[in-house]
């Protein structure tokens, strides 16, 4: 198989292109989009994802499918099972699937070294820029796909590599976005999902991305994703910042006051000493482990098989270990 040249950036080559001097006060605040240079690596050509999907540890992936109405609650995971990497990517290429590895880095250095790259670059444009918990995934998907509305509790970017999608941000305040569902994302009760009505549509972003662009938005503003009627690959990046860790401390907090205490918390500010107060009430919760997430029970009930029409087959079901 020939998997081509692998060319990873050294720290100071940019991966970015189309940066202008005041992006560097709207970033984590703001929707930014720009170009990149990630397929200049080698890492994400057909041929090397499918061998990385060959290796890809079981508890680092999840291969989905929704029902054709895209409601939620028809959501369904699969697994590989010793399909190869290619044929899986056959099938999401003329399927209805979506493979999401998490935690490349983790996985292969390579993809380590390029996230590394990434935000030294980001920090060496933003002054005073510091990142930590940076995550890398990369998201295989079908034609026409969508990502349903939701918010994440860390920083997002979206990198565009093979195919055309659209992404709609929304604000990242009341009504769009709840102050009890950002607490309960954060306090992990919501997982991900918060309400929506097609009227926001109007009060959206629109960024069609195509291969070499990218999208960063403001913290925890709502989106969704359509895929237009091509294969997507699409990288993902998480990261924190200090203001971004501070913001989870507030949020927690006050999530805990609301709920468990009884008590309507006045300000979501970040400034002040309040925020620290309410970060050692965090920690102090967490501490005593008051706050338990629930587990959902997952089964796994399909394979990938590129000879069906929806690109997977129906399996005996069973409980993801
Ligand atoms: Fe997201």
């Amino acid at each position: 198989m020939d998997t081509g040249a692998i060319h990873l950036p050294s720290t100071n080559e940019n991966l970015l292109e189309g940066w202008q001097a005041h992006h560097a006060s709207l970033f984590g605040k703001h929707t930014l989009k720009l170009n990149h240079r990630l397929t200049e690596s080698g890492l994400f050509t057909e041929d090397v994802l499918s061998e990385l999907v060959d290796r890809y540890p079981r508890e680092l992936y999840n291969l989905n499918t929704i029902g054709t109405d895209a409601r939620k609650q028809n959501w369904r995971e699969g697994h590989l099972d010793g399909v190869s990497g290619k044929d899986t990517i056959d099938a999401i290429r003329t399927g209805h699937l979506w493979l999401n590895l998490r935690k490349v880095m983790d996985v292969d250095k390579r993809y380590d070294e390029l996230l590394q790259s990434i935000f030294s670059e980001f920090e060496g444009k933003v002054p005073g820029l510091k990142i930590f918990k940076q995550n890398l995934g990369i998201l295989i998907s079908s034609p026409k796909m969508q990502v349903l509305y939701h918010s994440d509790v860390p920083g997002q970017g979206l990198w565009q590599i093979t195919g055309r999608k659209r992404l709609y941000v929304y604000p990242n305040t009341e009504p769009f976005l709840p102050k009890d569902s950002l607490e309960g994302l954060i306090l992990g009760e919501t997982h991900e999902e918060i309400p929506y009505e097609s009227w926001f549509d109007e009060y959206a972003e629109v960024h069609d991305l195509g291969p070499g662009e990218m999208v960063l938005w403001a913290l925890n503003g709502p989106h969704r994703v359509e895929n237009e009627d091509c294969l997507n690959i699409s990288v993902t990046t998480e990261h924190y910042t200090s203001e971004i860790r501070k913001s989870y401390a507030v949020n927690y907090a006050n999530g805990v006051l609301r709920r468990r205490l009884g008590y309507t918390p006045a300000t979501i500010t970040t400034g002040g000493l309040s925020p620290y107060a309410k970060a050692a009430l965090t920690l102090f919760w967490k501490k005593l482990n008051l706050n338990r997430k629930r587990e959902a029970v997952r089964m796994i009930d399909f394979v990938p098989d590129k000879s069906q029409p929806l690109g997977y087959r129906d399996i005996e079901p069973f409980v993801k270990g």
